[in-house]
């Protein structure tokens, strides 16, 4: 944000729709009405020690905490004192509680095949999982870093390390050797568990050759894990790399979960890097678990039949915290797909839903992008009668894109979650709980309990009704990161320095006189249109609600005055062959949308945008490329280096 200027920014976007949930859904939900929802909320508020430790005691600890919080800014301590381990609360407790032969993943493999592996199975899996990485000399506190694709030992992994109290590090399998380098050198891993190779979309990804690659320059890992799955041939270096089921042929079959610490380090995940160099985000054992049970718990009203499905992959916080740690603490069967959306057909994830009767569905807004850009006949082929609850998160779902959602995914039946939350916040904080809180498509709902959002100047000012301003968080919350890995300086900096008392978000928001926030982007993308400042997403989001385009990013264009965030603004538009005239059509439907204020003047095509390996896309690439014309800065966790190439191309 320019330092000149301390004020708010302004909103364009006046979407009036609400819709509330049907009077089914509500009459069967966790958190049944508004009143509920408001009670049960200022309950949180005016105590929120009591709520949470409400909400842990639903889980297992060896033993009791002393304290629920100790908060010296910025450092968070929760459950201090407690002992617990998350794999015991998603695997053993589960077992003790009768789940034992219940589905606890339920898989399927890009090619087809299905597994089914019980909660008492997967008990199995783990305990030998854990023994084998003790057996390769990980210890307690070690990390290990994780490079697979969506296959269940992925998830056996995460939890064998969670009983040992090993960091695991997940890196996604779509990252490329330099990715992996950083990352592991950053937390000295000792130990990398990868596969021969993953599919994707009918194609094999040689990860034991990247991380081949990689590890001659990893002097800190000592041995590496290599599952088969597609039988790929790789190059075995003898004494560092064991195979899979060797070792846990070899593995002892029982190991009890270590009591652990509730500040017990449980992860690092580095962030997708649209801003610069990889953060190693730290997450702890006890706050994380009851952060990410309870919001699994209300925001998808899980029930003990539900057939849940997050489409995100475990490489990111989402994998992490829902489709791993928050649903089988529930006791919930979770639902992993191995492979890409459209393969071997464009209809590949609403066949999942059909076959396996999956009842809520989690997936992001770029996402449903596609879908509609591919067409409504893939999902018209399946009857998707099962679902009962949608949910979205990643990025703000504009008006357009929700209502496609509710009318073909979820046949105007089912309630849709937003849920804005960040790696950093380690579980939902906004949400459009189901069930309570009508929807309003576009904006992402009402504080979580115990969750106090403000939005503020940077000055840190109130900002008046309705305008934009810096979403902060006022009180610190059981899920929140305790650091950045290496480097408490620059979480303290990052997150604490700007708001005095309050964590810092980095995003925009506007907050409606019902106190519904509306997310507006990201606060350094604001973009300054003669004299006024607006957030990105809503000028987007008028544009992606034309019939033509698909996507759409906006970005300042620099002014050598002013710098980055300079006047004026340059749009890119995903077209795959623009017609002439649709310039002026797409400018005077920006005006009709959201007025001329709006109006985007230099107006571009490509076939792609830069997004990250996410589905975020990369504002900052697109604003130093309109800056410099080139881009030098950090693009290893750019999807596809194509898309910046085409639209140098196309500068020229
Ligand atoms: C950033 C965090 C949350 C897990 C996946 C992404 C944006 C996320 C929403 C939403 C509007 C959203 C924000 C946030 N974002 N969810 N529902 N509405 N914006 O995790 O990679 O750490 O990204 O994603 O800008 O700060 P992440």
């Amino acid at each position: 944000m320019p330092e000149s200027s301390d004020t708010s920014f302004q909103s364009l976007l006046h979407e009036i729709r609400v819709i509330p949930p049907s009077p089914e859904f509500a009459g069967q939900a966790h958190v049944r009405t508004a009143e509920d929802y408001d009670a049960l909320y200022q309950r949180s508020l005016e105590d929120p020690e009591e709520f949470w430790a409400a909400a842990a005691n639903e889980l297992h600890w060896f033993a009791p905490w002393q304290n629920v919080l100790e908060w010296k800014e910025p450092i968070a301590k929760w459950f201090v004192g407690g002992q617990m381990n998350l794999s015991y609360n998603c695997l053993d407790l589960q077992v003790e509680r009768g789940r034992g032969a219940k589905t606890a993943i339920l898989w399927e493999g890009e090619p087809g095949e299905v597994r089914r592996i019980s909660f008492e199975e997967l008990l199995q899996q783990v305990q030998r999982c854990a023994n084998a990485l003790r057996s390769l000399g990980v210890r307690k506190g070690d990390c290990v870093a994780i490079y697979m694709g969506m296959v269940p030992e992925l998830a056996v992994t995460l939890l064998a390390c969670a009983r040992i109290g090993s960091v695991h590090s997940v890196i996604f399998g779509g990252f490329a050797a330099n990715a992996l380098v950083d990352r592991i050198n950053d937390a000295k891993a000792v130990a990398v568990v990868t596969q021969d190779s993953a599919w994707r979309r009918g194609n094999q990804v040689p990860l034991k050759g990247t991380v081949d690659e990689a590890l001659t320059k990893c002097p800190s890992v000592r041995r590496c894990l290599v599952l088969r799955r597609t039988g790929a041939e790789v190059t075995m270096t003898p004494g560092r790399d064991m195979w899979w089921h060797d070792e846990m042929a070899r593995a002892g079959a029982v190991c009890p979960a270590e009591p652990l610490d509730s500040e017990h380090p449980l992860y690092i995940l580095y962030t997708s890097g649209t801003t610069g160099k990889p953060k190693g985000i730290v997450h702890t054992t006890g706050g994380y678990a009851v952060h990410t049970y309870l919001t699994s718990k209300l925001v998808f009203d899980l029930k003990e039949e539900d057939i849940y499905w997050c489409t995100a992959d475990i490489g990111w916080v989402t994998g992490h915290s829902y489709v791993v740690y928050g649903i089988l603490q529930n006791g919930v069967t979770t639902l992993m797909y191995e492979g890409a959306p459209n393969f071997p057909e464009q209809d590949r994830f609403w066949k999942i839903i059909d076959d396996h009767r999956v009842t809520v569905f989690y997936t992001a807004p770029t996402a449903i992008r596609a879908f509609i850009k591919w067409g409504d006949e893939f999902p018209k082929r399946h009857k998707l009668d099962s679902l009962r609850l949608l949910g979205s998160v990643g990025e703000p779902i504009n008006p357009q894109t929700w209502m496609w959602y509710a009318e073909v995914i979820g046949k105007n039946r089912c309630p849709i979650v937003d849920t804005w939350w960040q790696t950093e916040t380690g579980g939902i904080m906004i949400t459009t709980l189901p069930g309570a809180i009508p929807a309003k498509p576009g904006s992402a709902g009402k504080p979580f309990f115990g969750i106090v959002p403000d939005v503020v100047t940077p000055g840190g000012q109130p900002v008046p009704e309705g305008n934009g301003g810096l979403l902060i968080i006022r009180k610190p919350w059981p899920g929140m990161a305790r650091t950045i890995f290496n480097d408490p300086e620059r979480y303290q900096r990052q997150y604490w320095s700007q708001i005095s008392g309050a964590y810092c978000t980095g995003d925009g928001a506007r907050r409606d006189p019902e106190g519904y926030l509306w997310l507006m982007g990201r606060v350094d993308d604001v973009i300054n249109v003669s004299g006024h400042r607006l957030g990105t997403m809503e000028v987007e989001s008028a544009l992606v609600s034309h019939a033509k385009v698909a996507e759409a990013a906006v970005v300042g264009r620099p002014d050598p005055l002013r710098g980055a965030g300079g006047s004026g603004c340059e749009t890119l538009v995903a077209h795959d062959a623009p017609a002439p005239d649709l310039k002026d059509e797409l400018r005077a439907w920006v005006t009709a949308q959201i007025g001329a204020l709006a109006r985007p003047d230099d107006l571009r095509f490509a076939e792609s945008l830069p997004k990250t390996r996410s589905g975020k896309i990369m504002r900052r690439l697109l604003r130093e490329l309109a800056e410099t014309g080139e881009v030098k800065g950090d693009t290893t966790t750019l999807e596809d280096l194509g898309a910046i190439a085409a639209l140098r191309q196309a500068d020229e």
